[in-house]
């Protein structure tokens, strides 16, 4: 039985691309069970569709109850019996009732290196900053704002002239293939990760 993961989305889904794309070597060992995102009408649920993924959609309408959309994306993704949840550009939060059922087997790609510029624009926040140097992390998701355990990072020049599109697309690329190798390690050894000397 391959590796199941369900993917999380909020956009373009170039990450869940390639997650998909991987996913049809066997040797990568891995399934997409189902794709799901807080809204519709994305590029990501066109990939999903155009791959024969299952998909849902699970919105946090303005002023709605958190704490029961945060159950009921757990309920969502629960019926796909995942061993692994990846959030790629979901732009959401999980909260106390996701984390009690996937915490420890919920990874998330983030684009800068954490924990510098955590966040819904990182690659925004180190050009403002003037950063030479950001790049691509993935994290254990946990409670916090991409607080979680680190799990892979590569760096990624920031180039003169850069706007954030041309550093994020440069970043995507490395973020694309930790993914990939992260997701890989993890099917071959899916312990949840222990913390490590940050306890
Ligand atoms: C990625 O850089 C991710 O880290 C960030 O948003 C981007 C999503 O890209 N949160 P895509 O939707 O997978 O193309």
């Amino acid at each position: 039985m391959a590796f199941g993961l369900v993917v999380l989305v909020s956009g373009t889904g170039s990450l869940l691309q390639a997650l998909l794309e991987a996913c049809t070597d066997p040797a990568f060992g891995c399934e997409v069970r189902a794709v799901g995102s807080d809204r519709d009408h994305i590029q990501a649920l066109r990939r999903a569709e155009a791959a024969g993924v299952p998909t849902f959609v699970h919105p946090l309408p303005p002023g709605a109850d958190r704490d029961a959309w945060d159950a009921g994306l757990a309920e969502q993704v629960a019926r796909f019996d995942p061993d692994l949840v990846v959030s790629a550009g979901f732009m959401k939060l999980v909260g106390r009732h996701f984390l009690a059922r996937f915490g420890g087997r919920m990874i998330n790609t983030h684009p800068a290196l954490l924990p510098a510029f955590p966040g819904m624009h990182g690659a925004r926040d180190a050009l403002a900053y003037g950063v030479k140097i950001s790049g691509a992390t993935v994290i254990l998701v946990d409670e916090g704002v991409d607080t979680g355990q680190i799990l892979a990072q590569a760096a990624v020049d920031v180039l003169d002239g850069d706007t954030v599109d041309s550093l994020h697309d440069r970043i995507k690329v490395e973020e694309r293939r930790l993914l990939l190798e992260t997701v890989h390690h993890l099917a071959r050894a899916p312990q949840p990760a222990t913390r490590s000397a940050h306890g």
